[in-house]
């Protein structure tokens, strides 16, 4: 075990298995083959596993490249020593030119506009991933910009094409497939314009995690899951089988005060809840901080001693309330968990997120930094 950032001096944690995710490198090796990059997507800290530790087990499974969403995450994997190619997906300003060099990243170059003013900020030739806008409205350039970048793109001495790359436009693990061929076509079109126009073409991807597992003819020559790196995907599609594993093994804490309540402890006009007699509750040093619902469902509970027991809600910033009395053996120091396995029993990740009212990846969105991370 290797803890992660905070040094597990807080009672709370997430566990990470990164011999997951590098099983899930291979696989998506063994599926796309040899030929194709891999550029591992590790937007959000790394879907909030955490993006240096997660990088280094991509780039030993495998992965060509590692592509971030934030220049703090390629921070972080530099800062751990590991020299794999980095794309910065569009989420930073030319002003950051200095860093990026230093760095050695790869920058996004959307419009004419920001070409140019990248081409100003970098004090030499560098590489940049032209982004193609295939209908998401979000980074990348129009149909109707397109050419324009690449015809001003010989008279900005400083950059370089390292590839093309686009998004498709498609939400949830389900996606909007019926989309992905009308996309793909301007993927297309852009590369072969790209080409038509003298600009190489190192890398074209266009693929992540709904693509590349529904759309073998959609590889290019580069892939950029995100979703399938963490075990967020379907495994069965029709077009490609694989297996792959959670990277989040699970999320705990432990008890830290138990004490016994009844009716005439509460006060207040709406008392959070209505102690019973012979009531026991504990308190855990976790809340709406960091990262629970404000509102715990009803029915929703976590894992004392090997038991499910319920939690009492709302929940606060720090802490929250659950109910022992049908756990009288717990003690405080116990370890609790959210999502997990004690014992022999378990809470999945899709059960808790369910439970919460979300789905599995809002639920590694919304995993929280200041969280230590236990690696496993
Ligand atoms: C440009 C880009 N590539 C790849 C991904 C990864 O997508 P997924 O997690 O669905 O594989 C994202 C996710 O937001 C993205 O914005």
């Amino acid at each position: 075990m290797q803890m992660g950032s905070g040094r597990g001096l807080r009672p709370t944690w997430y566990e990470i298995d990164l011999g997951a995710v590098r099983h899930n490198v291979r696989e998506l090796r063994r599926l796309v083959g040899p030929g194709v990059a891999i550029y591992a997507c590790l937007k959000r800290n790394a879907y909030g596993c955490g993006a240096a530790p997660v990088s280094r087990a991509c780039v030993e499974a495998g992965a060509d490249g590692l592509a971030v969403g934030n220049i703090d995450d390629a921070v972080a994997i530099r800062a751990a020593g590991i020299a794999a190619p980095i794309l910065l997906y569009p989420t930073c300003l030319p002003d950051v030119a200095r860093q990026v060099e230093l760095l050695d990243l790869i920058p996004s170059v959307s419009t004419v506009e920001e070409a140019a003013a990248w081409d100003a900020a970098l004090t030499r030739p560098r590489k940049v991933f032209l982004k193609v806008d295939v209908g998401l409205l979000r980074g990348g350039a129009t149909a109707a910009e397109f050419p324009l970048l690449l015809d001003r793109l010989p008279h900005l001495p400083n950059l370089e094409c390292a590839g093309l790359y686009g998004h498709f436009f498609s939400y949830g693990a389900s996606g909007a497939p019926g989309h992905y061929p009308r996309q793909f076509v301007r993927m297309q079109a852009a590369v072969e314009a790209a080409r038509a126009a003298g600009v190489a073409v190192p890398i074209a991807m266009v693929s992540s995690t709904n693509a590349v597992l529904d759309h073998p003819e959609m590889d290019l020559t580069g892939v950029d899951p995100g979703r399938l790196l963490y075990g967020l995907a379907g495994s069965d599609s029709p077009a490609r089988r694989g297996t792959f594993r959670p990277a989040l093994a699970a999320f705990k804490t432990r008890l830290l005060i138990r004490k016994a309540v009844g009716p005439d402890d509460a006060d207040g006009e709406a008392p959070p809840f209505l102690p019973r007699p012979g009531m026991t509750i504990g308190i855990l040093p976790i809340g709406w901080g960091d990262g629970l619902p404000r509102s715990f469902p009803a029915g929703a509970g976590v894992l004392v001693r090997g038991r499910k027991v319920p939690v009492l809600g709302p929940v606060h910033l720090e802490h929250t309330r659950i109910d022992l009395t049908d756990c009288p053996e717990a003690r405080p120091g116990d370890e609790v968990v959210l999502v997990g396995r004690q014992g022999t029993a378990e809470i999945p990740l899709a059960a808790c997120a369910a439970a919460w009212g979300i789905d599995e990846t809002t639920f590694h969105g919304q995993m929280r930094d200041h969280v230590p991370r236990v690696y496993l």
